[in-house]
């Protein structure tokens, strides 16, 4: 059915295009974690150095759990929010100390530790450890939100839920990560916020927003 062939076309897109980033060499969750976490307020290509260089830097969870915070805070710097990397090195310390350096690989275990909300969770539970969970981010709320002529105000914090469950429903169970970060990079690609290059994309005919004329409406989301 519908969705079946949704997952698949979307998988099949991005077998043949998705972007080649460093930390989808492979699904280790550090390296997961780390680029996300630079990627909530960051574009991809300023975060790329950074994470390189992290990476050198501070390799595993222990390196980060015992790094100087001056260091830490040195190669963090021009990426902003430093809070981030504090989170970073708190939950590196949670993770050494209370979980013996094994992750947990639940969702709502993942949100346990500092600096991990939901979104990065999704993120981390779903790549790394192929559990069939949303992530949703900016990306998820715009692309979901015009394939489905979702009408709920992304503003409201209660929405994120709404979301969620739509994307649980759809998400491929064989291949969640993968799904993911194509949502990703359709987001980033033939569904920005501004750039309507729909009648370019993979799943246009899955773009019920498009396929009504009305992509332009959403998502939906009141000012604060
Ligand atoms: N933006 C947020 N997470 C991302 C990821 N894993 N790949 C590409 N862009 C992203």
């Amino acid at each position: 059915e519908k969705v079946r062939a949704f997952q698949k076309t979307l998988l099949n897109w991005y077998d043949q295009n998705k972007r080649d980033l460093p930390w989808r060499q492979d699904h280790d969750p550090y390296h997961v974690w780390i680029s996300e976490i630079m990627l909530q307020q960051t574009q991809v290509q300023t975060v790329i150095p950074y994470y390189q260089r992290f990476m050198k830097q501070f390799p595993t969870v222990q390196s980060l759990a015992n790094a100087e915070e001056t260091e830490l805070m040195k190669a963090w710097e021009g990426l902003g929010y430093y809070s981030r990397a504090r989170n970073l090195q708190r939950a590196a310390q949670q993770l050494v100390d209370d979980y013996q350096g094994h992750w947990p690989t639940d969702v709502h275990e993942l949100q346990q530790l500092s600096g991990i909300g939901p979104y990065t969770a999704g993120a981390i539970a779903s790549i790394a450890f192929n559990q069939p969970v949303a992530a949703v981010d900016g990306n998820a709320f715009r692309v979901f939100s015009r394939l489905l002529e979702i009408d709920d105000d992304i503003a409201k914090p209660q929405t994120r839920k709404v979301f969620e469950k739509v994307i649980n429903r759809i998400i491929s169970k064989e291949r969640p990560g993968d799904f993911n970060q194509a949502i990703m990079d359709l987001g980033a690609s033939y569904m920005t916020a501004t750039n309507y290059e729909t009648a370019k994309s993979p799943v246009k005919a899955f773009n019920q927003s498009y396929l009504d004329g009305v992509e332009a409406h959403y998502p939906v989301k009141t000012k604060k």
